[in-house]
């Protein structure tokens, strides 16, 4: 099995925890993609009765391509379940740091209304420690934006600024905020940096997500292991 044969496995299997009256939300990235797809295979062939609520312009684009009823917080204050991708899992806590593909502060909000938050991972994502491998992405407003830089560069970061890659152009998230990568290296106390990041004037939201999943299913060469808090 290549990478995304791990991801489909892991996609696949969560979107069989899905049944018909759910309000589901829906994760961005290539592996949320691979569950996107498999939900609108199971509404179109099993007349699978649901409604999504997307995390991303790119989700919404994708739920709508697969034929996914969409739905909004103007008449459902929660979701049933939101199955999303993450870019690091720490083995153990199931922390996360999710937010590479610039959607976190959906993604987040999503998560939070949500009774059952599922992550699908391939093997390459699990780390002893958050922040081993990845930046935290974090979502600032534009104005300003440098001053916020450097005060996250005070708080020990080395402060990365994403650019479009067919552009070059900075990269703005869908609520036209700007995002930062923040390589902060292995981080020891995920809670601490998150209050602080919550702290940080110009900061919108953080891609540190402590305590949120109730499941992570980590696709594996062989299986898929489904890990609980
Ligand atoms: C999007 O903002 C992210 O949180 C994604 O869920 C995360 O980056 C994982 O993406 P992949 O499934 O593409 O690795």
């Amino acid at each position: 099995m290549n990478v995304d044969d791990c991801k489909r496995a892991a996609a696949h299997l969560a979107a069989s925890f899905v049944s018909s009256g759910m309000v589901v939300g829906l994760g961005t990235g290539s592996t949320a993609a691979f569950m996107i797809e498999r939900l609108g295979e199971r509404v179109a062939e099993e007349g699978l009765d649901i409604q999504a609520i997307p995390t991303s312009e790119e989700s919404t684009k994708l739920a709508r391509a697969a034929g996914i009823p969409i739905t909004t917080f103007a008449d459902h204050s929660t979701v049933d379940i939101t199955i999303d991708g993450a870019d690091e899992v720490e083995r153990g806590t199931l922390n996360l740091i999710k937010g590479l593909g610039a959607a976190l502060l959906r993604e987040k909000i999503v998560a939070q209304a949500s009774r059952r938050f599922v992550v699908i991972v391939d093997v390459t994502k699990p780390v002893d420690q958050l922040g081993q491998r990845v930046p935290v992405p974090v979502e600032v407003v534009p104005f300003g934006y440098e001053a916020t830089a450097a005060r996250l560069e005070a708080m020990g970061a080395k402060v990365i600024r994403p650019r479009r890659l067919l552009t070059g152009e900075l990269l703005t998230t869908d609520n036209g905020n700007r995002i930062l990568d923040c390589a902060f290296g292995p981080i020891s106390d995920v809670q601490a940096l998150a209050a602080r990041l919550d702290g940080t004037v110009g900061v919108v939201e953080h891609g540190l997500f402590p305590n949120m999943a109730t499941d992570v299913l980590v696709a594996t060469e062989r299986e898929v292991e489904q890990w609980t808090p």
